[in-house]
């Protein structure tokens, strides 16, 4: 209980807040955030046209307000996200994406993964599909080889949407050929060092779902469940899931059709050294 509220002061403290951002940090990630805005709506089966007054606004102020102090690649790419919209807005033309160069098969499968929006009718994902998906998604590493996580598919669309109801960010994604709901039994961790265990045990857990997804020939789109307690008890009700489940996210799967995925350009990870 401690930790925790040790845990919840820190995110306090430094969490941006849902108005305008104080530090450079917040504005960094508050405009990244509205940069992927357009490329996401830009790479939905029919996006609205036109759209963005709103997120353009933002990034505007964020980039009059913070231009100086800014990594000068993520301002470059929210000038091409606002000439994009324009472009969509005015002439019904989408921005198109780059594949991403690699060396050999493998780099080329990390490299060139991206989230799908919008899946064909068919094929769908057979159980038999899954199944192997899943045993090589069961590769991840986890702590001490504990394993918690679940995986609940859901093909009927009617039931797909009366989850994703409590889910924000779904809009504009063409149906759903397979959705994957994945948890980690919190049962699995013991002590306040392991408290947040079970969120970096699912993450590295969708990471592999993803990627086994995509050497499969499936594409797919992770789905966030960031949610407050209450709105996670209205989809353990829905769902049937357990106390004892936290909700990691959401995956569609199927096969992409034509349309571009977003480019999400990567800024590079820099690394600090400690000696
Ligand atoms: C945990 C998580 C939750 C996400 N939630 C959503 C979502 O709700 N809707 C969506 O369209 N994309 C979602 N995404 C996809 C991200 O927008 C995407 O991964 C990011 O822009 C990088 O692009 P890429 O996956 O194409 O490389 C999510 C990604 C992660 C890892």
């Amino acid at each position: 209980m401690w930790e925790s509220l040790l845990d919840a002061l820190r995110r306090w403290r430094y969490f941006a807040p849902r108005s305008a951002p104080r530090t450079k940090a917040q504005a960094q990630a508050a405009l990244q955030k509205d940069v992927h805005l357009i490329e996401r709506a830009l790479s939905l089966p029919t996006p609205r046209r036109p759209f963005g007054d709103q997120v353009a606004q933002r990034i505007e102020l964020v980039m009059a307000r913070w231009a100086q102090s800014l990594d000068p690649g993520l301002l470059e790419q929210a000038a091409q996200a606002l000439r994009d919209r324009t472009q969509w807005n005015e002439s019904g033309v989408r921005p198109s994406a780059q594949r991403r160069v690699a060396e050999n098969e493998s780099e080329n499968l990390l490299v060139n993964r991206r989230s799908t929006r919008s899946f064909l009718a068919s094929p769908v994902p057979l159980d038999a599909d899954l199944e192997k998906i899943l045993a090589i998604a069961s590769q991840a590493p986890s702590v001490s080889n504990t394993q918690s996580w679940r995986v609940r598919t859901y093909r009927d669309p009617a039931r797909q949407e009366e989850l994703l109801a409590l889910q924000d960010g779904h809009s504009g994604i063409s149906p759903i050929p397979l959705l994957l709901l994945v948890t980690v039994d919190i049962r699995s961790f013991s002590g306040a060092n392991e408290r947040n265990q079970m969120w970096i045990d699912g993450g590295i857990f969708v990471q592999q779902l993803l990627l086994a997804i995509e050497a499969t020939g499936w594409s797919s789109c992770p789905m966030n469940f960031s949610a407050t307690n209450s709105q996670a008890a209205r989809l353990r009700k829905i769902a049937g899931i357990p106390g004892y489940e936290e909700v990691v996210c959401f995956v569609a799967m199927g096969r992409a059709d034509a349309h571009q995925p977003a480019s999400s350009l990567r800024r590079g990870v820099e690394f600090l050294r400690g000696n």
